[in-house]
C-alpha cells in the first residue's frame, strides 16, 4: 500500500522539478536575449562624468596619487597581484584579460581600483567594460580584495609601468 503513494507523490514532484528546470533555462535565454528594456541601456545613459572617466564602484572620489611611490606598499600589491591577478594578467602581453603594464596610462588609478573591487557591475554596465566585454569572453571575477589591497596594487602597477 505504501509504493503506489510514495510513487503518486514522486511524479508531480519530478514534473514539477521539470517545469521548474524549464522555466529556469527559458529565464537564462531571455536574459541574454537583447531586449529595449534591459538595465544595462539605461544604466549606461545614466552613468556619471565621474563614473564614465573614474568607472562605477566603492571609489566614488578621484584618487590623486603622491609624487613619489611608496615602495612598501607597492611591495604588499606586488604580492596580493601574484596571488589573484597573474593568473590572467601579463606585464606586456594580452593573456586572459589585457596586458597592464601601461594601464596607467590608460585608465585613472581610481578606474583601476573600481575595477578590482566591482569586476562585473564595471564589466557590464561601464561602455569601456562592455568594449572588453567584446574581446575577452570571460568576465572578470570580484575576488574579495580588499580596498587597502587594490590600492596598494595600483602602486605597485606604478612600479612597473614603462
Ligand atoms: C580569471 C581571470 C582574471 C583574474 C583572476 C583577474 N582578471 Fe583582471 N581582467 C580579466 C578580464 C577578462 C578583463 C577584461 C574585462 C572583462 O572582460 O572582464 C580584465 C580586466 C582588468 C583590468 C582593466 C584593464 C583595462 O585595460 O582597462 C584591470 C585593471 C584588471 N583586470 C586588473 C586585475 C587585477 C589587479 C587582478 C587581481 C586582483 C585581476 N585583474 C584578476 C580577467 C581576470
Amino acid at each position: 500500500m505504501k509504493l503506489p503513494t510514495r510513487r503518486t507523490r514522486l511524479v508531480p514532484a519530478l514534473a514539477l522539478g521539470l517545469a521548474l528546470g524549464i522555466g529556469l533555462a527559458a529565464c537564462g535565454d531571455a536574459d541574454r536575449a537583447p531586449s529595449p528594456d534591459r538595465d544595462t541601456a539605461a544604466d549606461e545613459t545614466e552613468l556619471s562624468a565621474f563614473e564614465l572617466e573614474h568607472g562605477i564602484g566603492p571609489i566614488n572620489e578621484e584618487l590623486v596619487l603622491p609624487e613619489g611611490i611608496d615602495a612598501e606598499m607597492a611591495a604588499r600589491g606586488q604580492d596580493v597581484f601574484e596571488l589573484n591577478c597573474e593568473a590572467c594578467h601579463m606585464m606586456d602581453d594580452r593573456f586572459v584579460g589585457p596586458a597592464l603594464r601601461d594601464v596607467l596610462d590608460r585608465r585613472s588609478a581610481t578606474f583601476v581600483m573600481n575595477i578590482i573591487l566591482n569586476p562585473e557591475e564595471m564589466v557590464r554596465n561601464h561602455p569601456e567594460g562592455q568594449k572588453m566585454l567584446q574581446e575577452y569572453p570571460l568576465i572578470m571575477p570580484y575576488q574579495n580584495i580588499s580596498e587597502d589591497e587594490a590600492r596598494a596594487i595600483v602602486e605597485y602597477l606604478r612600479t612597473v609601468r614603462n
